[in-house]
């Protein structure tokens, strides 16, 4: 009884042992992926629903079409193939909704959630996405994204996000009801005071509240050129603009500042220096900005090191185009210094770092993983360059991606 237990039991181990190599023998063979099966990765990375297959849409059948280079309405998007393929997806309203709202959220707070309520700072990224906005000026421009008048009761507001959760519990359609508008006649300060999405009022509210105003320097750093400040650490650069509030023994030694201490804060005060006009106010429940005079926060414990920088107006100064910091490719043709964030926002924004940060978020984004071998570095750089070259259009960075990522 025993016996023939075992023998059967191994039997139908065996069996399953049998199967599961090949099983895995066909996972691990190359499967080859028709132009039907490309149509369809394309699309549920893109919208993250399964294209139409409906006979008066037939996306699918569109999009396969495209990469069979049969297509007609691909010459509207002045795109071929599977470029034309991953257009015809990015249609899709879930796109907008879905897609770019999570690719954006986890830039807005300070816990990098997806599950936030929609915000003028995700509404502006999916705007600009949509409208081909040169990506480049995401971090200065005089611009923010609401709804088409009326679509919801609220009216946008510099004290409310009201608007936007409206937007999103209506389930509004982000493809056609975001429509553009300059950020400072919501925000309520001037033009030259905006600087893209640092000054919009959701990142106000997660990085100008209290503490010094380095948290908004930290997180862009973060979200857009994908480095926290430990991968910034440069001792090498000179103290000289690091604010009082930083010691120069702490805990009574000195070398610790030396070591430590001095490697992040001689690169980001002199940057974060640009915000010094600017606070949350929890009071108002807004983004307070005052032109000429440095915010309060800029002065806490300046006992620490009398001796320190003590900030006199916006002026900020990029030390980081020398010295080992300077493989993030800022502009030669910008000066590396300037007043206020708007000039600070367009220096790293027109960086290497930052064109490479955004395609490799959408990377992730779209195949679902992180770059890893050498031929996806290739397609990072190739992707980039394009990006770089063609106008900084988001979606085509999408439409690029997904089709490295669509299988073959
Ligand atoms: C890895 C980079 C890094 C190093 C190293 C570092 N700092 Fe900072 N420091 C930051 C960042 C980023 C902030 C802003 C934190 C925030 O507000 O979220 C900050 C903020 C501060 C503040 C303001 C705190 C506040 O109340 O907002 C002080 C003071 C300070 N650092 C002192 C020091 C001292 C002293 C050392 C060495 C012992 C040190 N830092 C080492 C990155 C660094």
């Amino acid at each position: 009884m025993k016996k023939s237990t075992w023998t059967k039991n191994s039997f139908a181990g065996l069996t399953r042992a049998l199967l599961a190599v090949v099983l895995s023998a066909a996972v691990a063979l190359p499967v080859s992926a028709g132009p039907r099966e490309q149509a369809a990765q394309i699309h549920n990375r893109i919208a993250g629903v399964p294209a139409s297959t409906d006979p008066v849409n037939n996306v699918l059948q569109r999009m396969e079409d495209a990469i069979n280079g049969t297509e007609p309405s691909c010459a509207t998007y002045g795109v071929t193939g599977a470029t034309c393929a991953a257009y015809i997806a990015m249609d899709n309203v879930s796109f907008y909704n879905v897609t770019l709202k999570n690719f954006a959220a986890p830039w807005t707070n300070r816990d990098q959630s997806v599950f936030v309520p929609l915000n003028d700072y995700v509404a502006t990224v999916i705007g600009m996405v949509r409208d081909d906005i040169p990506f480049n000026t995401l971090l200065s421009a005089d611009l923010t994204y609401v709804g088409r008048p009326g679509v919801v009761p609220a009216a946008p507001a510099a004290n409310s996000n009201d608007h936007y959760a409206q937007l999103e519990s209506n389930n509004v359609n982000l493809r056609d009801d975001l429509v553009s508008a300059p950020q400072s006649s919501v925000q309520g300060i001037p033009s030259s005071a905006t600087a893209g999405v640092m000054t919009s009022r959701a990142a106000s509210e997660a990085f100008f509240v209290a503490g010094t105003n380095r948290a908004m320097f930290r997180f862009t750093l973060m979200n857009h050129m994908c480095n926290d400040m430990e991968q910034m650490h440069d001792p090498a650069l000179s103290p000289d603009r690091i604010r009082q509030d930083v010691s120069r023994s702490p805990g009574g030694d000195s070398r610790l500042f030396l070591n430590n201490c001095i490697g992040c804060h001689t690169g980001m005060d002199p940057l974060a220096a640009a915000y010094a006009y600017y606070n949350w106010n929890e009071t108002t429940m807004s983004l307070e900005y005052t032109a000429g005079i440095v915010q309060p926060k800029y002065f806490n414990n300046d006992l620490n090191f009398p001796q320190g920088f003590r900030t006199q107006d916006d002026q900020w100064e990029n030390y980081w185009r020398r010295g080992q910091n300077s493989y993030l490719g800022f502009d030669p043709g910008l000066p590396g210094e300037g007043n206020g964030a708007k000039s600070m926002g367009e220096e790293l924004g027109n960086s290497q770092a930052f064109a490479s940060c955004q395609v490799r978020k959408v990377f992730r984004s779209i195949c679902l993983r992180d770059p890893e071998d050498i031929n996806d570095r290739n397609a990072v750089d190739a992707i980039t360059t394009t990006f770089r070259q063609s106008g900084y259009r988001m979606r085509q960075v999408f439409a690029d991606v997904a089709v490295h990522c669509m299988g073959q």
